[in-house]
C-alpha cells in the first residue's frame, strides 16, 4: 500500500499554533449559534450555507453598487474570446434541443480521455454528477464518507436520502488525511466522495500517492473523485483518476466548465465511468438538459490551452499575492494550488461577512473544529489588493 507510506509534502510550516491564539474568538461564536437560522437572500444566491455565521447573514450589497465575487470560486477572466465567439456561432441551433450535439461531444470527450463514448456522461455543471451519483449509490440507510472541510453538496444531497455522512478531518496541513479516511470506511459505506485539489482549502495529495489510494479504495465502495480545480495544477502534474476508469474501477470522475474554463454560469460538466456506471446515472437524468450554448462553448474550451495557462498564471500571481498576505499576517492557511484560500477567521464570522460586504466583497465563513474559517477565492490581482486592504479595515 504505497500511498500509506509517503508522507504529504507540505510547503506549509506556518502550523495551527497560530490557532490557539485566536480562541478568544469561541465566544462570538457561540452566542452566534444561540441566533435562530433563517433563509436569506445570502442562501438563495448561493449555496447552503457553510456556517452558522452565514446562517443568520443578511446580504448587504453596497448602495448602488455590485460586489466583487470572492466566494464561488469563479474564474474572473471567462469566458474566453473563443467561447464567445461560438456562442454567437451556434445561436442558429438554439431553436433545437441538443440531442445530436450532446452525442458529438460525448465522442469528443471519449477521445480525450481515452475512452469509449458509453463512458462519459455530459451533464448540466458537475453538481449534477454528484446528486446522481447520490441517487445511484443507493444511500438510503447507508454512509457516504468523505474529508472535511470539502464541497460539501453530494454529501448533503446524501443526508436528504437519509444516509449518514462520516466526516474525517483534514490533517494539520489541511490536506486530505488519506490513512484516517481508509480507516473510516465501512461495511456501509456507499460511497467514498474524495476532491483533489480541494475546496474549500485547495491544497492537493499528490498524484502517485492519491492514485494508489483511490484504487485501493474503490476495491471497497465507489469512489467519487471531485476533478473540479485540476486544471489549476500545471498540465504536466494533472493526474487524472480518469486511469482508473480505464481500467475499470468503481470510480467515478467528475469534470466541469465551471472553473478554469470559465462557464460557470453556462452549467456544463461531465463524468467518467464504468458504463454500467453511467447507464445507472443517465436513468435520473432529467433531458435534454444540456443548452446549445454551453456545448458550443465547451467544446471549444476543450482546445484552448492558451486561455486556460492564461487564467491558471494569472490565477498563481493573485494567489501569491494572497498566501503572502496571510503569512506576513502570520494567519496559518494549507497549500492551496487552487482558486482558494481557507484560513482562520481573524474576528467573529459575522461580523467579517457583514463587514467585508459593506465594503464590496463577497467572501464565504466556514465552521470546522469549534472554528470559524474564511474561505476567499481568488479573484484579479486587482481585486485581491484591494480586498486586502478592506480586510485589514474589517478585522482592526
Ligand atoms: C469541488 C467542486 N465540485 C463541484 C462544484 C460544482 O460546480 P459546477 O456545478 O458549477 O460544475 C464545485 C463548485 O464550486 C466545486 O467546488
Amino acid at each position: 500500500m504505497p500511498w500509506r507510506k509517503a508522507r504529504q509534502n507540505s510547503q506549509n510550516r506556518n502550523t495551527m499554533k497560530n490557532l490557539s491564539r485566536r480562541d478568544w474568538f469561541r465566544k462570538s461564536f457561540t452566542a452566534a449559534a444561540g441566533v435562530v437560522a433563517g433563509t436569506s437572500v445570502f442562501d438563495q444566491l448561493l449555496a447552503a450555507p457553510v456556517s452558522r455565521a452565514e446562517a443568520v447573514h443578511q446580504l448587504r450589497v453596497p448602495a448602488g453598487g455590485k460586489l466583487v465575487r470572492l466566494g464561488s470560486n469563479e474564474n474572473p477572466y471567462g469566458p474566453s474570446a473563443k467561447a464567445r465567439q461560438a456562442i454567437v456561432d451556434a445561436m442558429g441551433e438554439f431553436n433545437r434541443y441538443s440531442f445530436e450535439a450532446v452525442m458529438e461531444f460525448r465522442k469528443t470527450l471519449a477521445e480525450k480521455e481515452g475512452v469509449t463514448p458509453d463512458h462519459i456522461l455530459v451533464v448540466n455543471g458537475s453538481s449534477e454528477t454528484l446528486c446522481l451519483s447520490g441517487m445511484v449509490a443507493k444511500l438510503e440507510g447507508g454512509a457516504v464518507l468523505s474529508a472535511f472541510p470539502t464541497f460539501r453538496s453530494l454529501m448533503e444531497y446524501a443526508e436528504k436520502l437519509n444516509a449518514r455522512w462520516d466526516r474525517v478531518d483534514l490533517d494539520e496541513y489541511h490536506v486530505h488525511n488519506l490513512e484516517a479516511l481508509a480507516a473510516a470506511v465501512k461495511s456501509d459505506t456507499r460511497m467514498l466522495f474524495v476532491c483533489n485539489p480541494n475546496n474549500p482549502t485547495g491544497t492537493v495529495v499528490e498524484g502517485a500517492r492519491y492514485r494508489d489510494f483511490c484504487l485501493e479504495m474503490s476495491k471497497k465502495t465507489t469512489v467519487l473523485a471531485d476533478e473540479a480545480y485540476l486544471e489549476f495544477l500545471e498540465p504536466r502534474e494533472q493526474r487524472s483518476m480518469v486511469e482508473l476508469v480505464r481500467q475499470g474501477q468503481n470510480i467515478i470522475v467528475s469534470r466541469t466548465f465551471s472553473k478554469v474554463a470559465g462557464l460557470a454560469g453556462l452549467r456544463i460538466g461531465y463524468c467518467v465511468a464504468p458504463p454500467d456506471t453511467i447507464r445507472k446515472l443517465q436513468k435520473f437524468q432529467m433531458g435534454p438538459v444540456i443548452n446549445q450554448a454551453a456545448l458550443a462553448a465547451a467544446k471549444v474550451s476543450l482546445g484552448d490551452t492558451a486561455f486556460a495557462e492564461m487564467t491558471r498564471a494569472k490565477n498563481n500571481e493573485a494567489l501569491k499575492y494572497f498566501l503572502t498576505y496571510l503569512d506576513q499576517k502570520k494567519w496559518f492557511h494549507g497549500a492551496s494550488r487552487a482558486n482558494c484560500v481557507l484560513f482562520p477567521a481573524p474576528k467573529d464570522g459575522k461580523t467579517i461577512l457583514a463587514e467585508t460586504e459593506k465594503r464590496g466583497f463577497q467572501i464565504r465563513v466556514w465552521d470546522y473544529q469549534g472554528k470559524e474559517w474564511c474561505r476567499v477565492s481568488i479573484g484579479t490581482l486587482d481585486e485581491m489588493k484591494a480586498f486586502t486592504k478592506v480586510f485589514d479595515e474589517v478585522v482592526a
